[in-house]
């Protein structure tokens, strides 16, 4: 099975700062994998670092079995490789048309207004806000907004941190559909959320992080239905070492 992400024996955190310890984890070509773990345990700074954002210490990350370890976002976008940060993702004081043109940056007009074609057929709540500033937008609209930012370069790798925060349970279920449907577009999908089950519902596999390091990795099936798992999910919304 080709992979499209491969990642193994990362380290990483901020400046000296070491969060991640020794991650090994990959994404199938066509895969939906999801990323579970308590507040803190460094889900959004592993994101970070797979997206050039912040210091990769050690280890190797192969995207479609290229080594792009420790390259700059811009070129890692130009592989096909996008992201969803999970706070500040619109510019609120840009108008929806706007923010999508950012998504863009650097891309032929032709490109940009099939991307932004895309967007309108998956999210037909974003077509008609167009000229809306995207501050307002509700929670749910803005978070279809990053997404269709995101596949304006056409990715075919989407890292999506923590999606559904915030939403009410209807755009939780529709945010996470639109995501899975990706996948008929020829999109992997590496996903980290909070909303474990519903998540790993939509997922083929996850992995479970704790403390920086990887606890658990299996079928979301058996993530989902393993009693013995069942206990990392209960302590899934208490913050690290509470
Ligand atoms: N910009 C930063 N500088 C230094 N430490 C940070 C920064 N952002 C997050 N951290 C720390 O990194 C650890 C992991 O955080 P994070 O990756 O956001 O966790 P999660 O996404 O799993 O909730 C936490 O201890 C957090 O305080
Ligand atoms: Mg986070």
């Amino acid at each position: 099975m080709n992979k499209v992400l491969e990642v193994t024996g990362l380290e990483g955190g901020y400046g000296n700062v070491q969060i991640l310890y020794g991650i090994d984890l990959h994404v199938d070509q066509g895969e939906f994998v999801t990323i579970i773990g308590p507040n803190g345990c460094g889900k959004s700074t592993f994101l970070k670092v797979l997206f050039g954002l912040t210091t990769l210490h050690n280890g190797a990350v192969l995207h479609n079995a290229t080594d792009v370890s420790g390259w700059r976002t811009d070129k890692l976008v130009k592989r096909g490789i996008a992201y969803v940060p999970q706070v500040d993702n619109v510019f609120p004081s840009l108008s929806v048309k706007e923010n999508l043109l950012m998504g863009g940056l650097g891309l032929k007009s032709s490109e940009v207004s099939r991307g932004i074609e895309r967007s309108c057929k998956m999210f037909p709540d974003i077509k008609y806000r167009m000229n809306d500033l995207a501050a307002s937008l509700s929670g749910g609209e803005r978070q279809m907004l990053a997404i269709s930012r995101a596949l304006i370069s056409n990715p075919s790798f989407l890292m999506l941190d923590e999606p559904t925060a915030a939403l009410s349970p209807r755009y939780q279920q529709e945010i996470l559909a639109n995501i899975d449907s990706l996948r008929n577009d020829g999109i992997s999908v590496l996903v980290v959320e909070q909303n474990a089950r519903l998540s790993l519902a939509r997922s083929d596999r996850g992995y479970i992080f704790s403390s920086g390091e990887v606890v658990y990795s299996g079928s979301a099936e058996n993530i989902l239905h393993d009693p013995k798992i069942g206990e990392y999910f209960l302590g899934l919304n208490t913050a690290e070492g509470e």
